[in-house]
């Protein structure tokens, strides 16, 4: 039965039983994306350097790759470097990167173990070669997964994903009648995935900075109060539950039968 992993994985009488029970499986979000965003705050609140904020948020990352997976999302987005993050100082930017290639390190086992397939979305080659390379092994080790995509966006940034996908369409000699959405679709770095159905944001900004911008066209925008450190399984399922009571219209009206004198 579905959600047996996820079961399997908390102890029996803990809170986030009763949640996961809540869960309506007919109703799951194909694609979640996360901002995760407030490592620096919850540092300042504990007066420790920036980088703490970050070096404990990589346990927030672990909960919710191993969460979504169990809960059987098909893909996972978690925003991790903008492009506009360069701007911090080196010494950030620095840190932020050997935590990523540790990460990287240290989770290729798990993220085998959940059949979990590794991808990153961004300019990945204006990294530097060490990062590039933690990134490939992880890319081509997890290849051949069939279970949950996971996605890491670093040095991403919406907009520059849309002049790449431009380029790209004219440098292949594309015409404008090849252009439909569909096929610009294919041209991003999400090509053949679900668009998110669910956006995170942690920290309570109310703020896409850039992220996904053609993808979130029709998300659901979630925004917790909760500094991305802390944020664990709980957090995610009670998303995905206020995420399952919204009522998604595109455009339409809810229930056209509903509407008197509708045809
Ligand atoms: C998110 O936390 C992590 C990255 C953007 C890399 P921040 O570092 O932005 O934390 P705040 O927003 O300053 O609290
Ligand atoms: C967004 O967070 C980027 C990531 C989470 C990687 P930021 O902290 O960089 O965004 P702003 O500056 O608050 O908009
Ligand atoms: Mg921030």
């Amino acid at each position: 039965m579905p959600l047996d992993s996820l079961l399997a994985s908390i102890p029996p009488g803990h809170p986030d039983e009763a949640l996961v029970r809540q869960v309506n499986l007919e109703q799951l979000p194909a694609h979640v994306a996360i901002i995760m965003d407030g490592n620096g705050r919850w540092a300042a609140q504990r007066h420790l350097p920036r980088v703490e904020g970050h070096r404990n948020g990589i346990q927030s990352v672990r909960d919710t790759v191993e969460t979504a997976a169990r809960l059987g999302c098909q893909v996972l987005t978690l925003y991790a470097f903008s492009i506009e993050n360069w701007k911090r100082p080196l010494t950030e930017v620095s840190t932020l990167m050997s935590l990523l290639k540790r990460y990287l390190r240290s989770e290729l086992d798990t993220l085998l173990s959940n059949d979990i397939r590794f991808r990153v979305i961004g300019r990945a080659h204006e990294l530097s070669p060490d990062v590039r390379e933690e990134l490939d092994r992880a890319v081509t080790r997890t290849a051949d997964r069939t279970g949950m995509i996971f996605n890491l966006a670093l040095n991403y940034g919406g907009r520059a994903e849309l002049v790449d996908a431009v380029r790209e369409a004219l440098r292949t000699g594309m015409t404008p009648d090849d252009l439909d959405e569909a096929r610009f679709a294919g041209l991003l770095s999400t090509a053949g995935q679900p668009d998110p159905d669910l956006l995170i944001r942690t920290s309570g900004e109310m703020r896409v900075s850039n992220f996904l911008l053609w993808q979130i066209a029709y998300s659901e925008i979630y925004v917790t109060d909760t500094l991305w450190p802390d944020f664990r399984r709980r957090h995610l399922l009670e998303a995905v539950l206020a995420y399952q009571k919204r009522d998604r219209r595109y455009g339409g009206i809810k229930d056209p039968h509903a509407v008197i004198g509708a045809p």
